[in-house]
C-alpha cells in the first residue's frame, strides 16, 4: 500500500481516540478539521523515508512514530493561527481552527492534540517500551522547551531574536524529530539522524518567509504578508529573496550531506532533492541561479 494511505488511516484512527459520544461535538469537530484535509504530510513522509533507508525494523512503529508527529504539526498551526500569534483566517485553504469555532475552542482543540500526540505513541508501543521511551523523548524535546516548537514560538515575545535559532526552534526541531524517530522505530541511533531533519526543517521556514513575501494566497491556502504585518523575524528581511533563496538551497545541500551510511542513502539524496525543488514556486526556484 502507498506510505500516504497509511498515514491518512493512522491519523483517522488516532484521532478517532478523541471522538465518541462522549467527546464535547464542536471539539471533536476541531480536532478533526486541523487534521484533515491535510496539508503537504511531509514530517511523517520523512519519518517514513527514514525508517525505509535504514533498511530494517518495524514499520508499524515508525507510522506510529510519524502520526503523532503529524498530529503535533497541526496543533501547532491551530495555535499559531490564533488572534494572541498569527491571527489567520485561513488554513489550508479553508477556515482555520480558530475562525471556525472561535479561539477558546482552537486553544483546546491544539491542547487536546498534543496529548493525543503522546497517547497515540503509548498506544502504538505498549509492546515495545524501549522504542517507546526513546519516541516519547524524541517528539517531547521537538514539541517543547527549550529546543522545540514551544520556545520557536515564545522567541516572537523577545526583544532580541536570532532568526536561524528561531526558524530551528519553531521548524527545524520537528523535522528533525521527525527523521530522528524513523530511524528510532526501527531500532537504529537516532542522533546520527538529527542534522538532516534541522538542515531540512529550517531551509522549509527560510521557504515559507519567501513565500509569505512572494507566493500568493490562493495557491498556499493561507495569508500572506503575514511575518511583515507583525514584524516577524524572517530570513526575507534579513538578507532580501535572492540571498535567501542562495541559503535555502545551501541549507538543502548541508541536509543532503548528512545523511548518515545506511542501504538507503542514494534513494534518500534523490528524495531531498526531489522534495526540496517544490519548496518555492518555480519561478521564484530559478532566480537565484
Ligand atoms: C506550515 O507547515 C508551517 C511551517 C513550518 C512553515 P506546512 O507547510 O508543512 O503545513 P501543511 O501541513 O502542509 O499545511
Ligand atoms: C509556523 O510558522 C511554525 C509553527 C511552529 C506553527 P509560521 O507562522 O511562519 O507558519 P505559517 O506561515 O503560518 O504556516
Ligand atoms: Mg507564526
Ligand atoms: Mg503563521
Amino acid at each position: 500500500m502507498d506510505p500516504a494511505v497509511w498515514i491518512e488511516e493512522s491519523l483517522a484512527a488516532a484521532v478517532a481516540e478523541t471522538g465518541g459520544p462522549d467527546c464535547p461535538p464542536i471539539l471533536a469537530a476541531a480536532i478533526r478539521h486541523a487534521v484533515f484535509p491535510g496539508g503537504g504530510r511531509l514530517r511523517p513522509r520523512l519519518c517514513l523515508a527514514v525508517a525505509m533507508a535504514c533498511g530494517k525494523g518495524d514499520a508499524e512503529a515508525a507510522l506510529t512514530a510519524a502520526s503523532a508527529i503529524e498530529i503535533i504539526h497541526c496543533a501547532s498551526l491551530v495555535h499559531d493561527d490564533l488572534p494572541c500569534f498569527d491571527n489567520a483566517e485561513t488554513r489550508r485553504g479553508l477556515p482555520s481552527v480558530q475562525a471556525a469555532y472561535g479561539p477558546a475552542i482552537a486553544v483546546l482543540a491544539g491542547d487536546a492534540m498534543i496529548v493525543l500526540a503522546f497517547e497515540t505513541l503509548a498506544r502504538g508501543l505498549v509492546k515495545r517500551p524501549q522504542a517507546l521511551g526513546r519516541l516519547v523523548s524524541i517528539v517531547g524535546r521537538a514539541a517543547g522547551a527549550p529546543y522545540g516548537i514551544t520556545a520557536g514560538q515564545a522567541f516572537e515575545s523577545e526583544p532580541v531574536i536570532d532568526t536561524a535559532l528561531y526558524h530551528r526552534a519553531k521548524t527545524g526541531a520537528l523535522f528533525a524529530a521527525a527523521s530522528e524517530a524513523g530511524a528510532a522505530a526501527c531500532g537504529a541511533p537516532s542522533t546520527p539522524w538529527r542534522n538532516l531533519g534541522s538542515f531540512l526543517g529550517e531551509a522549509y521556514q527560510v521557504a515559507d518567509d519567501i513565500r509569505d513575501v512572494a507566493g500568493s494566497a490562493e495557491d498556499l491556502g493561507k495569508p500572506i504578508g503575514i511575518d511583515a504585518r507583525l514584524g516577524r523575524p524572517s530570513a526575507v528581511r534579513d538578507m532580501g529573496i535572492p540571498d535567501a533563496i542562495r541559503k535555502l538551497d545551501m541549507l538543502v545541500e548541508s541536509a543532503i550531506d548528512s545523511v548518515p551510511l545506511c542501504p538507503g542513502r542514494e534513494r534518500m539524496h534523490d528524495l531531498i532533492r526531489h522534495e526540496a525543488s517544490r519548496f518555492l514556486p518555480e519561478k521564484l526556484s530559478r532566480r537565484a541561479a
